[in-house]
Formats: C-alpha cells, sequence, structure tokens
C-alpha cells in the first residue's frame, strides 16, 4: 500500500454528511491533497444535517472556512457536473477515493460501472486503476440488492466501511461517534490518527 498523497472524498446523498466532512479535515490536516466532491443531493442533504452552504461562488473557500481548515491549494471542490475536471482521467488517477457518507443509490450506480458525473467516474476509474476505495454506507434495514451491491464492490478491491459507531469507546457525544467511523476509515487507509483510544484490553466484569 503506497502513502496517499492525494485524494478524493465524495459525499453523496446519504445522511451523515457528517462523516465525510469530518475526514475531508482529517486528510487535509495531515497534508493529504484533498478532491471534495459533493453530488447534488450529497450538497443538499449537507446543508439540512450540518448546514453546510457551499454557495455558487468560490465553493472551497465556503468549505474550508466551515472545517476551519486554512485554505489551501491541498483542497479543492470540484464540480460533480464536470466530467472534464482533471481527476476523471485514469492517466491523473488520485491515490485513494472515499465515498462518505455513500448513499444506496451510490453503490448502485458504482457497483454497475456507471460513470456519469464526476463522482461515479471518480470510482469508477479508481477501480479500474486498482487505487484504494473505501465506501461508507448507511442504510438500514438493507435489501439484499444493497447487499449485493456492497459485495461487487468488495470484489472490485474497495472496503466497505459502514457506519457503524462502537460503544465500547464509551462515546459521549455524536462527534466521538463520527471520530470513531472516520477513525476506523482512516485505519483502513493506513494513516495514522487518535480519533479513538484502542482497545486495550480488560473487563469490569
Ligand atoms: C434527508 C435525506 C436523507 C437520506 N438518507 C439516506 C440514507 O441514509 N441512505 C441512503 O441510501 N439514501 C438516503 N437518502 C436518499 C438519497 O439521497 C437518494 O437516493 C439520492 O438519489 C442518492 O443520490 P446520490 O447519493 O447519488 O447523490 C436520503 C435523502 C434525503 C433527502
Amino acid at each position: 500500500m503506497g502513502a496517499i498523497r492525494r485524494a478524493a472524498v465524495i459525499v453523496t446523498g446519504a445522511s451523515g454528511s457528517a462523516y465525510g466532512l469530518r475526514a475531508i479535515q482529517q486528510l487535509a490536516d495531515a497534508g493529504v491533497e484533498v478532491v471534495a466532491i459533493f453530488t447534488p443531493t450529497g450538497e443538499a442533504v449537507a446543508r439540512h444535517e450540518v448546514g453546510l452552504v457551499l454557495g455558487a461562488d468560490d465553493r472551497t473557500a465556503a468549505l474550508a472556512k466551515f472545517l476551519d481548515l486554512v485554505p489551501s491549494a491541498r483542497l479543492r471542490v470540484a464540480d460533480d457536473a464536470d466530467l472534464f475536471d482533471p481527476v476523471a482521467s485514469g492517466s491523473n488517477a488520485l491515490d485513494a477515493v472515499l465515498v462518505a457518507p455513500a448513499s444506496m443509490g451510490f453503490l448502485a450506480s458504482a457497483a454497475a460501472g456507471l460513470a456519469a458525473d464526476l463522482a461515479e467516474r471518480v470510482v469508477d476509474v479508481a477501480l479500474k486503476e486498482r487505487r484504494q476505495v473505501v465506501f461508507v454506507p448507511r442504510e438500514t434495514p438493507l435489501s439484499l440488492i444493497h447487499l449485493r451491491n456492497m459485495t461487487t464492490l468488495a470484489e472490485a478491491g474497495a472496503a466497505i466501511v459502514p457506519a457503524m459507531p462502537a460503544y465500547y469507546t464509551m462515546p459521549k457525544s455524536v462527534d466521538d461517534m463520527v471520530d470513531f467511523v472516520v477513525g476506523k476509515v482512516l485505519d483502513v487507509l493506513g494513516l495514522p490518527h487518535t480519533l479513538f483510544e484502542r482497545w486495550a484490553g480488560g473487563t469490569d466484569a
């Protein structure tokens, strides 16, 4: 597994925008160049759930401000409708692609190999170029179709890291629960973090 220097974080229309946003913040803080892509529904849900307004002008600056990141060339909000974006090509493939949260609709498109917008194309490229692809699905209950699509993506080399916070860490806030899931994503990507305390054994019984 090579070092991750450039990554895309795709925020789709599932509930749980906070997972993708926290991941963007962590990756950018770790010095990873991040291309953020919001699907139209992903952007609408993020606005609804966490009050993120990207607007129409400097969307990168709006995201950096929301995430308390110093604006830098390492963060860019790409336009989901722009298939001419540099990262749409396998000749410029990213080291890692994270889809967080991943809706069941987006998983279906990815499992079917669709590449009709930038988000779908970036996943399709990363899978064909054998780069790291991580999905954070959020839905419950899961239908057989959802499960099959996740299996297809796992067979194609992606990691499935469901938005399933643990409780043995004794989370005290929603932020703690978000951090647990994002920490598991960073573990899969091989990036160090301090988002949750590692289990050190022991029992109260
Ligand atoms: C407020 C809200 C919450 C949603 N939550 C989920 C969810 O948790 N999981 C899911 O698979 N779809 C969820 N959806 C439905 C998706 O947004 C919808 O299927 C959409 O077409 C997915 O498109 P996209 O993810 O490709 O942007 C939600 C929609 C809304 C408006």
